[in-house]
């Protein structure tokens, strides 16, 4: 059969190693998909960078609206990043009838309902292995492996710059700031790292994982999300002494009150496995009501990771190019026309239990102050420990961790906290996880 006419926008680090992956695997890639899949077009904004990268008889040009346009391209794989260019030109290639492969998380998760009501539509395929978790095939894991369950949650560590980071802190015993220079030198973060740091990128994964998990339309806007920068060594290493680890979690979960969308650092107990994903790998949990809590782990960017995802959507598409639409698994794993209304749980609604650091004048009632407040508030304490002072010191810090409390009455508890006479400093609080499931 004649191979498949694939177009590729964008020779960075992805479009370079989907290249490397689909050529070096090129004959076990053919037995799989039942026929060649080969790139024909490359588009770069740098012609010099994708002539390198192009073989003979690959028609290489500066402009991507070449690409969407080519009667001859079946499949046009985006990997330039950011909103407005990229949308503009997946739009165009969905309205001229080519299947879309993209690695776009940020635009999926701002722009995805239209970009998929524009496929369902023309009766095309959007792809999108490689937005989350690069080379873990997570997407394909929740549209269809486990297409028998009625999710319940996902918690994932799904930016590995930040991992790398709070790794760093941890092992080395490193600030924040020296952690994310490590971090810069080594390539990881970006040259803005805002979006690591500060769990947006992590907030784009989330939001569509629970898209697929529960069938609702993507909401980034609804995400609740905090990074890690204020993160202390202290913090981590206090956590330690508990039994715990802070990771940054993407967490989603379904309650009779509507489902929690958030991404914060979170205390997990270090016995779970994902607590001892380090460096910067990703892993995602997914907790289904039949099948249990099941794990996946690998690398979450890089070239030939991030490719794997791509080439696994290529394969995909090229088996399901000609079968009816309707006999295709659809874009969000729900039909389109059942997606969900639940609501987004606001912050303030979420149950969770919590880490909380005080430091206080180490003064008879200073402890019995703080816990008539949280008493007031119903909030339960699970356990508590009180550092020795340093030498000469009249502060100490206390660290308690709470049972399961409603966020709004954590958030009253702290106001009022920090109001006692015999509060010095902040209250440091960190949400708590147990991520438990048979
Ligand atoms: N910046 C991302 C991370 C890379 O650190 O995980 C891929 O999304």
């Amino acid at each position: 059969m004649k191979p498949i006419n694939v177009g590729l926008i964008g020779v960075g680090t992805v479009g370079g190693g989907t290249y490397a992956v689909l050529e070096r695997n090129q004959e076990e890639i053919t037995r799989r998909a039942g026929r060649g899949i080969v790139v024909s077009m490359i588009a770069d904004r740098d012609l010099e960078k994708a002539r390198q990268l192009a073989g003979e008889g690959v028609t290489v040009t500066a402009d991507a609206n070449e690409v969407v346009s080519n009667p001859d391209i079946d499949i046009v794989v985006e990997l330039i990043g950011g909103y407005t260019v990229a949308k503009e030109l997946i739009l165009k290639a969905i309205d001229n009838g080519k299947h879309v492969i993209t690695a776009n998380k940020a635009l999926l998760a701002s722009h995805g309902t239209e970009i998929f009501a524009a496929a369902q539509k023309k009766g095309v395929m959007v792809a999108f292995e490689a937005a989350v978790a690069g080379g873990i095939p997570i997407i394909k894991a929740l549209r269809e492996g486990l297409t028998a369950n009625r999710i319940e949650w996902i918690a994932g560590i799904i930016n590995g710059t930040s991992n790398f980071i709070l790794s760093e802190m941890r092992d080395k015993g490193l600030t924040f700031d020296t952690a994310l220079k490590q971090a810069q030198k080594l390539g990881y973060a970006e040259a803005d790292p805002t979006f690591d740091i500060e769990g947006i990128d992590a907030a784009h994964k989330l939001t569509i994982m629970a898209s697929i998990a529960f069938g609702i339309p993507m909401q980034f806007e609804k995400v609740y999300t905090e990074g890690i920068a204020k993160l202390t060594r202290e913090d981590i290493r206090y956590a330690e002494e508990l039994g715990y680890r802070i990771k940054l979690l993407g967490l989603t979960r379904r309650t009779p009150k509507g489902i929690e969308l958030r991404v914060h650092p979170t205390l997990i107990p270090t016995r779970r496995l994902i607590a001892n994903v380090e460096g910067v790998m990703n892993a995602v949990v997914v907790k289904g009501d039949a099948v249990g809590a099941t794990l996946y782990y690998g690398a979450g960017a890089g070239a030939e990771p991030t490719g794997s995802a791509v080439v696994a959507d290529l394969v995909d598409v090229t088996r399901m190019h000609t079968a009816d639409p309707k006999h295709r698994v659809p874009h969000l794993a729900f039909q389109p026309d059942l997606l969900s209304d639940t609501p987004i749980l606001p912050m303030e609604e979420v149950e969770t239990s919590y880490y909380l650091r005080l430091r206080v004048l180490d003064k008879p009632g200073a402890l019995a102050d703080i816990a008539r407040v949280l008493a007031d508030l119903g909030i339960s304490i699970e356990a508590m420990v009180q550092k020795e002072p340093s030498e000469g010191e009249e502060q100490v810090d206390i660290i308690m961790l709470t049972h399961r409390a409603v966020e709004k009455n954590i958030n009253t508890a702290i106001a009022r906290i920090k109001k006692l006479p015999t509060m010095t400093g902040k209250v440091t609080r960190i949400r708590m996880e147990q991520l438990g499931g048979k």
